[in-house]
């Protein structure tokens, strides 16, 4: 089926357009290239690339509708919206570039998708949405593991950027029955283990990348933000999930919507955490070279434990992760990172 990939260029996105691929699906890429990488979507996973904004109606009206040169005379058969802005810091000191962006352009989104929906005479096509744990905030220490029902409180703009996504998701959902999924990632990490895709952002704010960049000089150290946290080692925990395994969710997560529509949410997490000291020194177990560091502040916004209680993926999508050990995490991540073409 033709499903349209909206950031589809960029880290987890380009991951999922290849398990779509891999399940014989068309996927039809909408990127504005602003963070995505034209080389990945072209070269990479020769996939059609069509360069705009998400918020460009006229243009979802062609693309849905498959009157788009792009669509090869297909309609639409659902969408899978990764385009979003992610930088936490960027959204506190412009938070109107994150509701523009990642709350407007998703409501054009999903208008486009219920006017499409209408002009066919069915159900809307079905959409899944990237959100993030960044969405419960700082969650109350007997909530973690983290479930779907815990209190969501995001408390910067990007997180509430997503939030507010959710509640439109949910809404429409209710009126004008748009299918949807709604997966709130943990801390994706790793690449492709193909070694040809990978994660590759600038700026780069991200733990593993940077770590790795730091073991190959890239950069003179890893920052390690906060040494006081109320953890065992006084460092942040986070719960990374492999991106490929991400991926695979959305497979997943859409042959649901496509089989029986509903509106669902899930975490997608591995459900164990690592603190960061315990990233640096897997890094260097798997190099066998130290990770030059910097003991740093805490970075504001930064909550001490997230953890996933992630069985509901699980249960109801049959979604088994496939790498979910963090060695391997790592080991699938420096494999790109010695490679990256984009570096
Ligand atoms: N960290 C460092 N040094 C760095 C970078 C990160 O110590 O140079 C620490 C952070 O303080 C944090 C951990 O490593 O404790 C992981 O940080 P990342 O930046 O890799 O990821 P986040 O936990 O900040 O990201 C998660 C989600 C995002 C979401 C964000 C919102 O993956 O989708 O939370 O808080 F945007």
């Amino acid at each position: 089926m033709l499903i349209l990939v909206t950031g589809g260029a960029g880290y987890i996105g380009s991951h999922a357009v290849r398990a779509l691929q891999r399940a014989g699906h068309r996927p039809l890429v909408l990127d504005n290239l602003v963070y995505g990488h034209r080389q990945i979507a072209e070269q990479v996973l020769q996939v059609p690339l069509v360069v705009a904004q998400v918020g460009d109606r006229a243009l979802l009206d062609q693309l849905l509708s498959g009157a788009h040169p792009a669509c090869g005379g297909e309609p639409v058969a659902a969408v899978l919206h990764f385009a979003a802005y992610a930088y936490v810091g960027e959204s506190v000191s412009d938070p109107l570039k994150y509701y523009r962006n990642n709350l407007g352009d998703t409501l054009t989104l999903v208008e486009a998708l219920v006017a499409e929906g209408q002009r066919r005479g069915t159900a809307p096509p079905p959409l899944v949405f990237s959100s993030t744990c960044a969405t419960y905030g700082i969650p109350d220490s007997g909530r973690i593991p983290i479930g779907e029902s815990c209190p969501q409180r995001p408390i910067n703009p990007y997180g509430r950027s997503k939030w507010m996504v959710e509640q439109l998701l949910a809404d429409a959902g209710a009126a004008y029955g748009l299918p949807s999924v709604i997966f709130r990632y943990f801390n994706a990490a790793g690449a492709d283990p193909a070694g040809d895709l990978g994660e590759h952002h600038e700026p780069e704010t991200h733990l593993i990348p940077l770590a790795l960049d730091a073991i190959a000089g890239r950069i003179p150290h890893l920052q390690i933000f906060g040494s006081d946290y109320p953890t065992p080692d006084g460092t942040c925990i986070r719960d990374y999930i492999h991106v490929s395994d991400l991926a695979e969710a959305h497979g997943l997560g859409l042959e649901k919507l496509l089989a029986e529509g509903g509106q669902h949410v899930f975490n997608l997490g591995n459900g164990t955490g690592y603190s960061v000291q315990q990233v640096v020194e897997a890094a260097e177990r798997l190099t066998g070279r130290p990770v030059p560091v910097q003991r740093a502040p805490r970075r504001p916004g930064d909550p001490p434990v997230l953890v996933a209680a992630a069985e509901s993926a699980r249960r109801h999508l049959g979604w088994q992760p496939r790498y979910p050990d963090l060695a391997t995490i790592l080991s699938h991540a420096w494999a790109w990172h010695q490679r990256d073409p984009l570096a």
